[in-house]
């Protein structure tokens, strides 16, 4: 195993969310204490769900305010509007953002509407907004069976930036069932490409249960690859995995 991509095995994903929902927490609270706002990148699916539950209960007890944070969410379904119940927006609000104080302008999720006339423009604008926020203090990963990081599929490379991507159709066999069926799940997405994702100042990925064990022993052991885009975490100065014992019972 790489000695540079530091791996923590907990128990289970409750006691990994708690441990890394204070770290996050700690690291708001300083970085707002040095004046500025605390800039989060976010992600959706299953796993980070215990993680965002254990925010929100750090907000109600006081101890973390969103007020002055500024995210930027990883992807959007393409053609999903924000009221689609599967939309990444609407996912957003339901899990975290309508639990805590965070002010709406503060919030920035890809468009899943836009026009494709408008879509490099605004995938562009992305990459401005975060630029112009100061970067990314602090970036949240799942992984996907495919090795994906956002919705960076094998063949996505490593400079890659936010642009429309097509979705493996593992990917889309694993959306399915959320959906209520395949021929439901949309093939596109828009995603921050990994070189955005790389950028990142501080980096978590998190993995639970026996059917990521695979691709986690990949990413973290595999050669560094455009087929695995998390096998890129590797190189990242401060990234780190926070896997449940059946995630990391192939290391
Ligand atoms: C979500 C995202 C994806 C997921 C990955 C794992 O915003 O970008 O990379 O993190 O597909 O999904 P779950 O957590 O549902 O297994």
């Amino acid at each position: 195993m790489t000695d540079s991509l530091p791996v923590r095995v907990f128990a289970d994903r409750t006691e990994a969310s708690r441990t890394l929902a204070l770290e996050v927490a700690a690291l708001v609270r300083a970085i707002n204490d040095s004046g500025r706002s605390a800039v989060l990148g976010l992600a959706t699916g299953r796993t980070p769900l215990p993680f965002y539950a254990e925010l929100i209960r750090l907000h109600e007890q006081g101890e973390l305010s969103f007020a002055q944070v500024i995210t930027f969410n990883l992807d959007e379904y393409l053609g999903l509007a924000g009221e689609h119940p599967e939309s990444y927006r609407a996912f957003m609000s339901r899990e975290l953002f309508d639990h805590v104080d965070i002010p709406a302008e503060n919030i920035h999720i890809p468009d899943g509407t836009v026009s494709p006339e408008d879509l490099s423009a605004h995938c562009a604008a992305y990459e401005a907004a975060i630029r112009n926020a100061g970067g990314i203090d602090f970036q949240l990963l799942g992984i996907g069976r495919t090795g994906h990081i956002g919705f960076n599929e094998p063949g996505s490379p490593r400079d890659s930036r936010t642009r429309k991507v097509e979705l493996d159709p593992i990917t889309r066999q694993d959306a399915a069932p959320a959906f209520g069926g395949l021929d439901q799940v949309p093939e596109h997405a828009i995603s921050m490409g990994c070189g955005t994702i790389l950028e990142a100042r501080k980096i978590a990925l998190l993995a639970w249960g026996k059917a990521k064990a695979t691709i986690v022993r990949e990413a973290l052991t595999g050669p560094v690859t455009d087929q695995v885009s998390a096998s890129f975490l590797q190189e990242h100065a401060d990234a780190t995995f926070y896997l449940d014992a059946e995630a990391g019972s192939e290391l």
